[in-house]
C-alpha cells in the first residue's frame, strides 16, 4: 500500500553541553538565528513538507519549547490593545491550526536512538520523518525535508539526508558507503557511527534529516548502547539495512551545524545577510570591521 509521511519527530531532549552555560535553563533548540528559534525553522520546514503532526521528544528544562508552540493569551491581548498587528501576525503564524503538536518526555538523555524510540506509541505503523533542529538547512526552493518526502513517494523506503563532509571530520558523523554513485539518491550498503578518518569508507555524512520506515522501532528495541555510551540511531539503521533498502540522498541546500558555536555563528551572519531589513546595515558593519589576528 502506498504510504505518505505525515508525522515528524523532533528529538529535543539532549543536554546541549556544547552551549553551556547558555543552555543551563534554556533549551539549545530555542537559541535564535537572527530572530527565530532553531526549532521554529525545523517546524516550518516540516510543515512545508506536508507534515501534519509534530512530535517533540522533550526533557527537563525544555518547557520553553512547548510554550513557544502554544497560544499566549496574555501577550496576544496586550499586542492587540497596543495595535501591534505585525507582531501579532508573526505569533499567529507559528503553527497553523491544522497542525497538531504532541509532547513526549524522554526521562533520561540515553541517545538519539532512544529519543526516536520514545515516539513509537504515537507513530505506530507509519513511515515518519526525524528532524534535528540543530542542523539548519537553507533552501531558496523546496526545503530539505520536502525534497525527501517527494522521493519517499517513489522509494517507499528509508531515506537519510547526507552531505559531503570534510574528510578530517568523519568522527563527528554517521558515515555511509553507497552501492553506486549515480545522481543524488543511492542505496546504502554500509553505515558507521563516527568513524575516525583513517577508518571511514567515504566522506558522505548523515545530517539531521531522516525518513524512517516504522520497522526501525524493532531495530531500536534491540540496539545496545554504542558510540559515546548512547543508543545510536545509526546502529539501528545498520540493522535495518540487512533486511530492507535504505537510501542516502544528497539534498540541495546549505546546512549549518548549529550544534557547534562556529556553525551557529555562521548561520546568524548568513541569515542576517539574507534579511531584507538587516542586510544593508549589517554588511556595512562587517565591512568596517577591523579584523586582526
Ligand atoms: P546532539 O548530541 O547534537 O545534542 O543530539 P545534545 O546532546 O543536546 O548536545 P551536546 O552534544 O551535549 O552539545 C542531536 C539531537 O538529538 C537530541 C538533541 O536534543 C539534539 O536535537 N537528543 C540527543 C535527544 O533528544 N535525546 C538524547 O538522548 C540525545
Amino acid at each position: 500500500m502506498h504510504k505518505k509521511v505525515t508525522k515528524a519527530v523532533f528529538p529535543v531532549a539532549g543536554l546541549g553541553t556544547r552551549f553551556l552555560p547558555a543552555t543551563k535553563s534554556i533549551p539549545k533548540e530555542m537559541l535564535p538565528i537572527v530572530d527565530k528559534p532553531l526549532i521554529q525553522y525545523a517546524v516550518e520546514e516540516a510543515i512545508a513538507a506536508g507534515i501534519e503532526t509534530l512530535i517533540f521528544i522533550t526533557g527537563r528544562t525544555k518547557g520553553a519549547i512547548a510554550d513557544h508552540f502554544d497560544k499566549s493569551y496574555e501577550l496576544e491581548k496586550e499586542l492587540e490593545q497596543r495595535q501591534k498587528t505585525e507582531a501579532l501576525d508573526c505569533l499567529n503564524k507559528i503553527v497553523p491550526a491544522s497542525v497538531s503538536c504532541v509532547y513526549l518526555r524522554q526521562a533520561e538523555a540515553l541517545g538519539l536512538g532512544h529519543a526516536v524510540l520514545c515516539a513509537k506509541p504515537v507513530i505506530e505503523d507509519e513511515p515518519f520523518a526525524v528532524v534535528l533542529p540543530d542542523d539548519l538547512v537553507h533552501n531558496e526552493g523546496v526545503g530539505c525535508l520536502g525534497q525527501m518526502t517527494e522521493l519517499f513517494d517513489e522509494t517507499q523506503s528509508t531515506i537519510l539526508g547526507v552531505e559531503r563532509v570534510p574528510p578530517e571530520s568523519t568522527a563527528s558523523y554517521g558515515i555511509v558507503k553507497t552501492a553506486s554513485d549515480s545522481g543524488r539518491l543511492n542505496r546504502i550498503d554500509q553505515i558507521v557511527e563516527k568513524p575516525q578518518p583513517k577508518d571511514a569508507s567515504s566522506n558522505l555524512g548523515v545530517v539531521g534529516r531522516y525518513i524512517l520506515a516504522p520497522t526501525i522501532f524493532g531495530e531500536l528495541q534491540s540496539t545496545d548502547k554504542g558510540a559515546g555510551g548512547e543508543i545510536q540511531l545509526t546502529d539501528a539503521i545498520a540493522g535495518l539495512m540487512s533486511r530492507e533498502a535504505v537510501y542516502a540522498y544528497e539534498f540541495h541546500g546549505t546546512r549549518y551545524d548549529c550544534g557547534t558555536k562556529l556553525g551557529f555563528l555562521t548561520a546568524n551572519v548568513e541569515y542576517a545577510l539574507r534579511d531584507a531589513e538587516l542586510k544593508q546595515g549589517f554588511r556595512g558593519f562587517l565591512s568596517a570591521l577591523d579584523i586582526h589576528e
